[in-house]
């Protein structure tokens, strides 16, 4: 039985923002949420996060994740203290306490895994995550004997010089037992340098304490500022392509695509540079998608193509070509062996299959059968100022260029719309319609108008 504390209760002034740190997103969610999928695995039967500076915004920020309790330390006096905080919410609890930090973000569920399986194998007290570092300077360092039992941490500005010279470092991420750890967290001084109670004075009272060493250094980088941000970025990156391209997706340019670690791809996908994939994306076989393109939280189907489009919130089904220039937005679905081309924009809008909308229209609120073609130029007048308006298209029907089809309207099938329409009233099907006024031509015009007094010509 695991409960699991995240500390977030720190200022962050490094960052230089109004945010509070554990709210900045790193590809596409904070860091405190990240902290928190990678414990979902582990199912802790409590999730407690331990909030201080900016509590409220914090706790605002993070109201729809179920299941987190929020306790408050309203002074920072260190990370000991911060523990000391959950004494009354856990009287008489007797299983482990598993501690995070709400800025390490890139932790491995597997890491966890391993450090709570080495902490029950052997009954520890304690058992806390270690690294050996090339440059240790900043973090407390794990003073143990050969069996890898921890006698002692020394926070780096209390180690003297050759205690600096270890370069066994402490992560900061501990399993404890619970009323072990309980007995001796009243008991902490704050007799050091920063005069804060320390959390990593606590190893000392408490028998066995066992040091895991880390595979990854990488896991433990704490974000402090936006540099750091942006390494953690780089490295998130890192492990996303690898992933994807061992798994038979093409990336041609990696370091110029983007891909968030929710994003699911298929193999056999090429993807072309500048392409950016977020949220929940999933793109399945035999797709090309970019080069120069932004899909977020979309499904596209089997071997579609699109070239320098935007889509979000939207579905493209198999065979179907967007673009070059092409926005889907608003839960728009595209069907199978659709053409959506050049500056084309769907809101909300759902076409049938083998439907073309190939060039300059905007479809807004609208459904259409299958093989429908959209002519060059038709806009939806979707929006009377107040309300948004439905349009449904039959199946076969064509619209002429620059038809505008005022909403609410229903095209029945096998319609055809004359050029240069502006469709008011429901057509009935196989019919076609023209609503424009009739050319009038005036034969001799110019010679009658040259008549008048003055000309403007020159
Ligand atoms: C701590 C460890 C150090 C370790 C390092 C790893 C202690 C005394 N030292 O040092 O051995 O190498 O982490 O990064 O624990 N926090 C609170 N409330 C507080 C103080 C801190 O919630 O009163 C939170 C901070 O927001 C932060 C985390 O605890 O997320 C770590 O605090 P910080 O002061 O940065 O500890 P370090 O000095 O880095
Ligand atoms: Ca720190």
């Amino acid at each position: 039985m695991v409960i699991v504390a995240i500390l977030a209760a720190g200022r962050g002034t490094r960052m230089k923002s109004n945010l509070p740190k554990v709210l900045h997103s790193l590809g596409g969610r904070s860091l405190i949420e990240r902290v928190i999928d990678s414990i979902k695995p582990l199912s802790p039967t409590q999730q407690m996060v331990i909030v201080g500076y900016q509590a409220q915004e914090v706790k605002a920020a993070m109201h729809s994740i179920p299941d987190l309790e929020f306790v408050e330390q309203t002074v920072q006096l260190g990370t000991g203290h911060a523990i000391q905080q959950l004494l009354p919410h856990l009287e008489g609890y007797t299983g482990d306490l598993l501690v995070l930090y709400g800025d390490v973000p890139l932790l491995r569920t597997e890491t966890l895994k391993n450090l709570l399986q080495t902490h029950a194998q052997h009954q520890n007290a304690a058992t806390i995550l270690t690294a050996h570092l090339d440059n240790p300077k900043g973090y407390g360092r794990v003073f143990c004997n050969s069996d890898n039992i921890v006698q002692q941490i020394i926070e780096d500005r209390d180690c003297t010089p050759t205690q600096k010279q270890n370069n066994r470092i402490n992560a900061g991420i501990y399993c404890f037992r619970w009323q072990d750890l309980a007995k001796v967290l009243p008991h902490l001084q704050a007799n050091n340098s920063q005069k804060e109670y320390y959390l990593t004075d606590a190893v000392s009272s408490l028998e066995p304490v066992m040091a895991v060493d880390l595979e990854d250094n990488q896991e433990i980088l704490g974000i402090n500022d936006r540099l750091q941000l942006a390494t953690a970025y780089e490295i998130l990156q890192k492990r996303v392509k690898e992933k994807w391209m061992t798994a038979g997706v093409t990336l041609i340019d990696p370091a110029s695509i983007t891909i968030d670690d929710t994003v699911e791809i298929a193999p056999d996908v090429i993807i072309e540079p500048q392409t950016h994939l977020r949220g929940n994306t999933v793109i399945q076989t035999g797709s090309r998608i970019g080069p120069g393109s932004l899909i977020e939280n979309s499904q596209i189907g089997e071997s579609v193509t699109l070239l320098y489009s935007v889509v979000i919130n939207s579905i493209v089904q198999a065979g179907t070509s967007v673009g070059p220039y092409t926005h889907l937005r608003g839960q728009a679905e595209v069907g199978a062996l659709c053409r959506v081309g050049n500056f084309v924009e769907l809101k909300n809008t759902k076409l049938g299959d083998r439907t073309n909308v190939a060039h300059l229209s905007y479809l807004g609120d609208t459904t259409t059968g299958h093989k429908v073609n959209i002519g060059a130029g038709t806009i939806t007048a979707n929006y009377d100022g107040v309300k948004k308006h439905p349009t449904s298209i039959g199946a076969h029907t064509k619209t002429g260029a620059n038809s505008v089809l005022v909403a609410p309207l229903t095209l029945g099938n096998n319609v055809y719309v004359a050029a240069g329409s502006t469709v008011t009233e429901d057509v009935p099907d196989d019919c076609l319609v023209i609503a424009r006024a009739r050319q009038v031509v005036k034969p001799d015009w110019r010679n009658k108008s040259t008549e008048s007094p003055k000309s403007t010509e020159s």
